[in-house]
């Protein structure tokens, strides 16, 4: 169907749907030409490319009226303020519903904690029903419409919306879009054969083609879960599972399957989800003899996720989950004429990785290289930036860059895993290897934020020395997150130190997979006196605390996109520079152990010899030379 066909087929469909929100009308009309001109893109060869698109139509409309006024409300303060996600205001935390106090209502309960700590965005994993057995902490859906219910009742989950909302907390769902479970209905009618349920899958009757894929194709899971298709024995064929066997990719091609997902985004959208973590967004599109990530198609799958959101739900922002490197990454944030409709944030993964690795060399050099190599992102557009989460840490950073350090790639990453892994050269981290590649012993990382900084370890062994170390480095991490500009994400259990979770070998479902070594029970004991005790833990509680009051009173902090690394030789230090409004904020960071120092010519702009230390809220003299303690950080304000 050509455009114009489709545009007055749409003045007709309107017509009839009688909707009497003026801005709705405005915003249909705004991004219709653009929606559909991607989808014909997409699908101008699909056998249901009209029907799904007359059913995404029904779905805007049906989704805009059940939408409700309150929601509404918020959709316009959101409008008018359309960076409300990068303001210095924000800070975030992501927990298992589980794990961190046992259901919804649980959480529910927990609110004045995180008011406590700051926190005002919350990032729930998953929590839709999902089978009993292996669901990859959440990651293989069910059912997309049911909430888990091991976590509570729909009714619950709306209770939680609605204490979260009058408190001004913001909730980000988790949305797993690129696969779902292979117990959702879906798949249960594609393995009986029903045909328009098989094309909501990738399936094929031989090895033929899977293999022809599996040469352009990377595996994620090569330990547990190698290659990329599953065997059913049942109808002798092969489904193509990037993850798991058990998650099924979803067939992308098929407008149909896109049309149910942002039907079902917008079901979500209704509910009260403000941001959502779009998963696993990277791999979305995949073509026989290319990359299975990064497509094309995959960006403009997610602008049209974005505009028909926008349509509906205007005040919703979107994540993109994609661990990719810098140059893809910056392309998720819409490029070109696209910039605006793609998704809003995107995880600083390369930050993330490098900051590990500049703690194990206690050497910023390739940290700094790394940072200028960074493209620079569009206008509100901003990074989740995070120390820890629930996954591994992958050491993707450009060979081409470390090479130019003068070190070989694959020794300087195994460096870095016997730092984490081996207590090599006296290390106190009790981190473990995930994925190892067999030949070349590369593997990506596990473990809390309190085992790589040797906390766990150190507090074991009653070694004052290495307890103040590791208590340092976990503030380190913290004072980045909160002053690099963005959306700091806090993973639930850091703000106390927790340690490994060793426990997860007992679960039969769990223990081939060494990422739930992060992913522990929150430990409500610590908490109880956590403002009167000399605790490690209650040190890294209270200055983590103290971290986020002084982010939210400044504005330097928001996401302006205003980010500047300062050249400066000292390999411990790194140092950046934050301004708004000619207001600016260096921070220095000292990545080794050991003390060292910083000299005045470093502050290119500087005119007095005063700086005022946010941190200490005192002001500082800057000498030609000036102390930087071991692992601290200084937030220093013209
Ligand atoms: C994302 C999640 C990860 C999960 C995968 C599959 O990368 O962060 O935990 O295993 O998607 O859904």
């Amino acid at each position: 169907m050509q455009q114009a066909e489709k545009l007055s087929k749409l003045n007709v469909f309107l017509e009839d749907v009688k909707i009497n929100d003026k801005n709705f009308h405005l915003r249909l009309g705004a991004n219709f030409p653009i929606i559909s001109d991607l989808f014909q893109k997409l699908y101008s060869n699909s056998l249901y490319n009209e029907e799904a698109f007359e059913l995404l139509m029904h779905s805007l409309v049906k989704n805009f009226e059940e939408r409700s006024s309150l929601q509404k409300k918020r959709d316009i303060a959101r409008v008018s303020n359309p960076n409300w996600y990068s303001s210095e205001k924000i800070v975030g935390m992501m927990l298992y519903v589980d794990l961190f106090n046992t259901d919804f209502n649980g959480l529910k309960e927990k609110i004045p904690y995180f008011k406590d700590l700051g926190i005002n965005t919350v990032h729930l994993m998953p929590f839709l029903d999902v089978p009993e057995f292996e669901n990859d902490g959440g990651y293989a859906v069910r059912n997309y419409r049911e909430v888990n219910p091991k976590f509570g009742t729909m009714k619950d989950f709306e209770a939680l919306v609605k204490e979260f909302q009058k408190n001004d907390m913001n909730l980000v769902m988790d949305f797993v879009l690129n696969h779902c479970a292979d117990e959702h209905q879906w798949a249960v009618e594609a393995r009986k054969g029903h045909p328009k349920y098989k094309d909501f899958f990738y399936f094929f009757p031989d090895r033929n083609l899977p293999n022809a894929y599996e040469r352009t194709m990377i595996e994620i899971f090569p330990d547990t879960s190698p290659g990329n298709f599953t065997y059913l024995p049942e109808s002798d064929q092969w489904v193509m599972t990037l993850f798991y066997g058990y998650q099924w990719d979803l067939n992308y091609k098929n407008p149909m399957v896109l049309v149910e997902m942002i039907d079902t985004m917008l079901f979500w959208s209704n509910k009260g989800i403000d941001i959502f973590r779009l998963d696993a967004v990277a791999f979305m599109w995949k073509e026989l003899g290319k990359f299975n990530q990064n497509l094309p198609e995959v960006h403009l799958l997610l602008q049209l996720f974005k505009l028909c959101g926008q349509i509906v739900a205007p005040g919703v922002a979107y994540i993109a989950e994609a661990i990719v490197a810098p140059e893809e990454i910056i392309k998720y944030f819409g490029e070109g004429l696209s910039q605006g409709d793609e998704c809003d944030i995107a995880y600083n993964a390369n930050f993330m990785a490098l900051s590990w690795e500049a703690l194990a060399t206690q050497n910023t050099n390739l940290l700094k290289k790394s940072m200028n190599a960074v493209p620079k992102k569009p206008r509100n557009t901003t990074w989740i930036n995070y120390a820890r989460c629930h996954d591994d840490i992958g050491f993707g950073f450009d060979d081409k860059l470390v090479t130019e350090l003068g070190l070989d790639s694959l020794q300087h990453r195994l460096y870095i895993l016997k730092h984490y892994c081996d207590g090599f050269n006296g290390s106190f981290a009790l981190g473990q290897r995930f994925m190892i590649e067999h030949e070349t012993g590369n593997a990506r990382l596990s473990g809390s934020m309190a085992a790589l900084c040797g906390l766990e370890k150190a507090l074991k062994e009653n070694n004052e020395r290495e307890i103040n170390l590791g208590i340092k480095q976990i503030n380190l991490q913290h004072a980045i997150i909160l002053s690099l500009g963005g959306l700091p994400m806090i993973f639930s259990g850091d703000e106390v130190a927790l340690p490994n979770n060793y426990d997860y070998l007992n679960d039969e479902s769990k223990k081939h997979d060494n990422r739930w070594l992060h992913r522990s029970k929150m430990d409500w004991s610590l908490v109880e006196n956590i403002e009167d005790s000399s605790s490690a833990q209650a040190q890294v509680y209270r200055q983590l605390k103290i971290l986020i009051k002084i982010r939210k009173q400044t504005p330097a902090f928001a996401d302006n996109n205003d980010l500047e690394f300062i050249d400066y030789e000292n390999t411990h230090l790194l140092v950046y520079k934050k301004t708004v409004n000619k207001d600016a904020v260096y921070v220095i960071v000292n990545f080794s152990e050991f003390d060292t120092f910083f000299e005045r010519n470093l502050f290119s702009d500087l005119n007095e010899n005063k700086l005022f230390n946010l941190l200490t809220e005192s002001e500082i003299e800057i000498h030609e030379k000036n102390f930087i303690g071991s692992y601290d950080v200084l937030w220093l304000r013209k």
